[in-house]
């Protein structure tokens, strides 16, 4: 089969590391890849919302199945779009989208449903918001409606902050957003927990811890993912029973009421307090860096995976998982997540040896006559694998220390939690 993966982040290139050691690959084209998939596809350069180009691509290249790997053109809808030019392709339609693409839509859907979540007020005007946060006080968390590129989100700790950001998001911060949704502050610990669900069915597809803060100890701004181990340490047989009951399949039935089936990975942002699941947030995707250490564990070929998704015979699949413990730690340019550099050499990249069990997956890279160079705030993500999660954290870490990147940094403490608690 000729497959497409459309995005350019560490998430795609550990897509297209494990599509390409299916034996049912002919060709891989990656729209627009990085230098990490450049090794192992042919990158196509092409912006991921010209979907009139991307079909082209798909055209010239007699691709079979695209995978969409980010949100923003699952949101935008390029599965309606290529699905009309009856191409085959991998991912949730524009409404199905929502469930990421609108903050309010997802909490609407949820309280609809009975799905467990903190209770929240959505509002497009700033008096009825204020007195919303007058009345429930602080911690408080303002979240913008649409995507903004994990930039949305803030958790206020006082009255003042929390108008400030609600004023900021109805005044246009977003261009995706003219409404604000304010939430009940949540405690507990994070999950991420995925599912491959089709039009029939679904499937287990993994869990994960991410690291979104910054700093070491879970501290400064948020990020997109300062690394990820799984699976998960609180996960448990008994928890998978409560968030598919309680979350997963509410939501797939209530699609399926909607007229839109969903279609896609499906990746539940959980709050886990006393045993019991909340639900935060949705992704339609896959989660970057939670997909790089999944796509390490993964042991059936991602091309039958996915093809049987797109056929609706995804409980007819028997999805394996190594027993091994997985970390990825991401290096980030200086400055991230604000303002980073960019354009810096990443020296001997090109004949690194990572070593046994580890895998560098590329983010925000490029290759100029024969050198590799950073380009985004997110740049290599360091993976390994090893019986248990304390061995692939040396592992990971000693490969970062070789490298020694000087323009990054990274979290020394990824998964550290689950070491711990062992
Ligand atoms: P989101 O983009 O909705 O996942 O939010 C980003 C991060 O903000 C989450 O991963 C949580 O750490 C935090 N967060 C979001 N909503 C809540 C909530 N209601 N309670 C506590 N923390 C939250
Ligand atoms: N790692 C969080 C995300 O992919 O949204």
């Amino acid at each position: 089969m000729n497959l497409a993966v459309i995005g350019s982040g560490g998430r795609e290139h550990a897509i297209c590391y494990k599509l390409k050691q299916s034996p049912k690959i002919k060709n891989l084209i990656c729209i627009p890849g990085n230098a990490g998939t450049q090794k192992i596809a042919i990158n196509i350069k092409e912006e991921i919302s010209n979907f009139s180009a991307i079909y082209n691509i798909i055209k010239k290249h007699n691709i079979d199945l695209v995978i969409v790997g980010p949100e923003q053109p699952l949101v935008e809808g390029i599965v309606d779009y290529l699905e009309e030019k009856k191409i085959r392709v991998f991912g949730p339609d524009k409404f199905a989208s929502q469930l990421e693409g609108s903050k309010a839509f997802m909490k609407n859907l949820c309280k609809k449903n009975n799905i467990p979540t903190a209770n929240f007020g959505i509002f497009d005007n700033f008096d009825d918001a204020s007195s919303f946060i007058e009345k429930n006080g602080s911690p408080i968390v303002v979240k913008a409606d649409g995507l903004a590129a994990g930039k949305g989100v803030t958790v206020c700790s006082s009255k003042p902050e929390a108008l400030k950001n609600t004023k900021q998001i109805l005044d246009g911060k977003f261009k995706s957003s003219s409404k604000v949704v304010l939430e009940e502050f949540m405690k507990g610990e994070e999950l991420s927990y995925f599912v491959i669900v089709d039009k029939n069915s679904y499937k287990f597809f993994g869990t994960a811890q991410d690291h979104k803060r910054v700093g070491e100890n879970d501290t400064g701004p948020n990020t997109g993912g300062m690394g990820a181990y799984s699976p998960a340490v609180l996960f448990t047989s008994e928890l998978e029973k409560k968030i598919n009951h309680k979350i997963i399949e509410p939501t797939i039935n209530a699609m399926k009421k909607l007229g839109h089936p969903y279609q896609g990975f499906l990746y539940a942002g959980l709050m886990i307090r006393d045993n019991e699941p909340y639900l935060i947030e949705y992704n339609i995707r896959m989660g970057d860096p939670e997909c790089q250490v999944l796509m390490m564990g993964l042991e059936t070929d991602l091309v039958k995976i996915i093809d049987y998704a797109t056929q609706n015979k995804v409980a007819n699949l028997k999805i394996e998982w190594s027993k091994k413990k997985l970390v990825t730690f991401v290096l980030c340019a200086n400055g991230y997540p604000f303002t980073y550099i960019k354009d810096k050499e990443i020296k001997n990249l090109n004949n690194f040896k990572p070593g046994k069990g580890t895998q560098i997956f590329h983010a925000g890279t490029y290759k100029k006559k024969n050198k590799i160079y950073s380009n985004g705030g997110r740049v290599l993500n360091i993976t390994s694998s090893a019986k248990n999660i304390d061995e692939a954290r040396e592992k990971s870490l000693a490969c970062l220390e070789r490298l020694n990147w000087t323009y990054g940094f990274y979290r020394k403490d990824i998964g550290l939690k689950a070491v711990k608690n062992k």
